[in-house]
Formats: C-alpha cells, structure tokens, sequence
C-alpha cells in the first residue's frame, strides 16, 4: 500500500504561534483563552491540566481571579477586545497577523464610508470578529446565491474580504459574479497563503488516490472544507479526528492512501493515522 501524505498537513503559522503564546504566558497568573485554543481536545485537555481554563462569554471575567486572556488566533471583535482591556485583565494577542490584516482593511474601508462583503460563514467566530471591526453595512454571504440578498446601488463601493479558510475556487466564483453584476468592488486577497497550499495540495493528493483521509475536528471550517475538496475528486474521502473512529477495513482492496490535516491538527494524530493503516497493509 502507497501513502501519500500532503506536506502541509497539520499546524499552520498562526495556530502555531497562538499556542506558543499561550505556554509563553504560563507562570503564576491565572490564563484564559476565550474560546477553545485550537479546535483539538487533546490540546485543550493538556492546557487544562497546566491550569488554562477556557471561557465562553467575557461576562465570566467578572467572577474569575484577574489574570490574562488569550485572544485566539480566530480573533475579536473591537467591542470584545474593548471589553477586555477596560476589565482590568492582561491580554494575551493572539490573533493570526493575517486575520489582523482583515481587521485592519475593514476598518479602513468603513472610514472611507465603504460597505462590506464578507464572504464566509456567518456563524464562525473569525467572520464575527471581522464583522465587529466593520462600521458601515456589512453583507455575509458564502454561496453565489446569497448575492441577491446584497442589495444594487451603484453609488456604493463594496469592500470585499474573504474567511482566511474560504474556499479559494468558490470565491473567485462569487467576485467574478459581482463583477459581471456591475457591482463596484474592491477585492482583497485575504484567503490565508496556508489554507491555499494546503487546499491546493489536497485536491492534487485526491485526485490520483483509491482513498483520501482528512483528519481533523468535526468543528474546524478549514479541515470541513478539505474533505469538501478532497471528496469532489475521490469518492473514498473520510473525515476523521482521530484513528479511533476509523473503520481500517475499509482500506480492503485499495492500494494509494492519501492523508491531509487541518491547520488545528497535531502531529501527533497525522503520525498515529500513518502508522495505523501502514500496519493494516
Ligand atoms: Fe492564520 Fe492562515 Fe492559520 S490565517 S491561523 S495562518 S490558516
């Protein structure tokens, strides 16, 4: 049996990053990631034990002894990071300098009286926090059809950011429609250079394997978003967190294995994938 395994597999720069951020901050004060750190339950488990409690609401702050709070990669909103520094709490930032970026570039562009499109899912904190920087209208749609919701005016300029995980096919999909619509739009590349390769990669691995393997958290829009790739070219595509859930026997009669992670998934998981189904041959 060939494994191919995609080179990008695994932690990108900012989760990377956001979570030395988060060992760096260990020592007497008490630290809190708002939100769980990466979409990984072993990690947050073994913060856990190191005394890294994870909240869900900044309204906890007001009963927890002071210490930091992380920003996590995903990012906040201003009215979150407001929140934050006016409670008296250290602020551990961790936001990917790419989603920072986007931050930035809405802001800007509700200063010059802008509307924003934001293309991705409305219900992932990253899209919610670009939304809570924007302060002018602001249109999230991730299918071509959700334009029609946006409404025509030719008198409005729309600034528009993509998700850093987008899909990148899809969303030159959707530019090229509000192009063609005679929307003024001013586009920004803002799909993660990460998330690009490792689609990229993905969909190349899929195309020439028996079965793909995407391994990450159910919850984790990027690792989602690969199995969508990856499934469109290789009908055996499975999305699993970890080998556990795995039914090896699947593999029966299949010879080439591709194997890609989320940019939330540790080594560790991708090595124990690699040796099971080595051993399954
Ligand atoms: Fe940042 Fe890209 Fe990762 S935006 S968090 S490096 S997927």
């Amino acid at each position: 049996m060939e494994i191919i395994l995609a080179k990008s597999a695994g932690f990108c720069f900012g989760v990377d990053r956001a979570l030395k951020k988060v060992y760096d901050g260990l020592g007497n004060e008490p630290i809190y990631t708002y939100g769980p750190i990466i979409h990984n339950t072993q990690v947050v488990e073994e913060l856990a034990s190191k005394g890294v409690k994870v909240i869900h609401d900044l309204s906890e702050l007001g009963h927890l002894p002071h210490g930091k709070v992380v920003i996590r990669s995903h990012g906040i909103s201003k009215n979150e990071q407001d929140l934050i520094s006016s409670s008296g709490f250290g602020m551990i930032e961790a936001t990917c300098p790419y989603v920072k970026t986007i931050h930035k570039c809405v802001e800007k562009a509700s200063k010059k009286g802008h509307h924003i499109i934001i293309v991705g899912n409305k219900n992932h904190p990253e899209v919610t926090g670009i939304k809570g920087w924007c302060q002018q209208p602001v249109y999230i749609i991730e299918d071509i059809t959700q334009i029609d919701e946006i409404p025509f005016d030719s008198n409005i300029v729309y600034e528009v950011v993509a998700q850093t995980t987008f899909n990148l096919g899809l969303y030159q999909e959707i530019l090229i429609r509000l192009q063609k619509l005679n929307f003024h739009v001013i586009i920004n590349e803002t799909i993660c250079k990460a998330t690009q390769e490792r689609q990229k990669e993905a969909l190349e691995i899929a195309k020439n394997v028996d079965v793909m393997l995407v391994i990450g958290s159910k919850h984790s829009s990027n690792t989602i978003k690969l199995y969508e790739i990856c499934k469109e070219q290789c009908e055996h595509t499975y999305h699993i967190e970890s080998i556990e859930e795995f039914e090896l026997k699947v593999l029966n009669g299949h010879s080439v294995i591709g194997i890609t992670a989320g940019a939330s998934t540790p080594k560790k998981l991708i090595k124990e994938v690699i040796s099971n189904v080595r051993n399954a041959e």
